[in-house]
């Protein structure tokens, strides 16, 4: 059976960054999860579909004509990359998350990336919902101050502005959404491993998480 290393956690808790470390000390594949559901954003904004329409916007996913580069996201064969990082999409990625037909619609997409020598996957439900018998579940989390402060510092790297107090509060609306929503909330597995990066850096976090996939 293909391993995976399910990594789940709130927003900006440095998922993303530590999944696809994980996967390269491993030499496994990557998922970010959280870019199918960005991509859907990007596309049905693109398309002018409401946010609100479910029907649609599982239409949307379920077509998406996406592809992973080692270095960009393409949709559609457009450079989408720097786009998908952008909060608005992210906020309406997080607004449109809790459709049920719209995750139905991800589900075996997502479910595809499992391939051999394994898969290191991040996002809200890895663990739960969509590799429910991975071996290795992290439940990666973080004060919010930390990743505030982490979420500034990639936004100003990458040239855009941003605004620490506002960031703070969106990530504490977002934190809010995703753990009450009806829908795959985000809840660590019964089985999932609490790792707390809050006084750790990328590397201690990559470490802590090899350390347990070794033992
Ligand atoms: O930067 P952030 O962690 O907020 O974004 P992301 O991981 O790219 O995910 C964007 C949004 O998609 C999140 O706010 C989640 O609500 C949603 N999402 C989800 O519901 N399930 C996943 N497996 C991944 C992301």
């Amino acid at each position: 059976h293909i391993p995976v290393i399910a990594i789940d956690g709130p927003t900006a808790s440095g998922k993303g960054t530590v999944a696809a470390r994980v996967a390269e000390a491993l030499g496994w594949s990557v998922l970010d999860s959280g870019a199918l559901y960005r991509l859907s954003a990007l596309a049905a904004t693109r398309r002018g579909v409401a946010d609100t329409d479910e029907q649609a916007l599982a239409d949307i996913a379920r077509q998406l004509d996406v592809r992973f580069l080692s270095d960009k996201v393409l949709l559609d064969n457009d450079d989408v990359t720097e786009q998908l990082r952008q909060e608005h999409i992210g906020d309406m990625a997080s607004r449109i998350a809790p459709l049920q037909p719209l995750r139905d619609a991800l589900l075996e997409r997502q479910r595809a990336f499992r391939q051999a020598p394994g898969l290191v996957c991040d996002g809200r439900d890895m663990g739960t919902v969509v590799f429910p018998d991975a071996p290795l579940k992290i439940f990666l989390i973080a004060d919010v101050d930390a990743r505030a402060q982490r979420r500034y510092n990639q936004l100003i790297e990458k040239g855009f502005s941003a605004n620490l107090g506002d960031l703070s509060k969106d990530l504490q609306a977002r934190d809010d959404r995703d753990q009450n929503r009806l829908v795959a909330p985000l809840k660590p597995a019964d089985d999932a491993v609490v790792v707390d990066s809050s006084n750790l850096d990328v590397d201690q976090t990559v470490e802590r998480i090899l350390a347990h996939w070794r033992n």
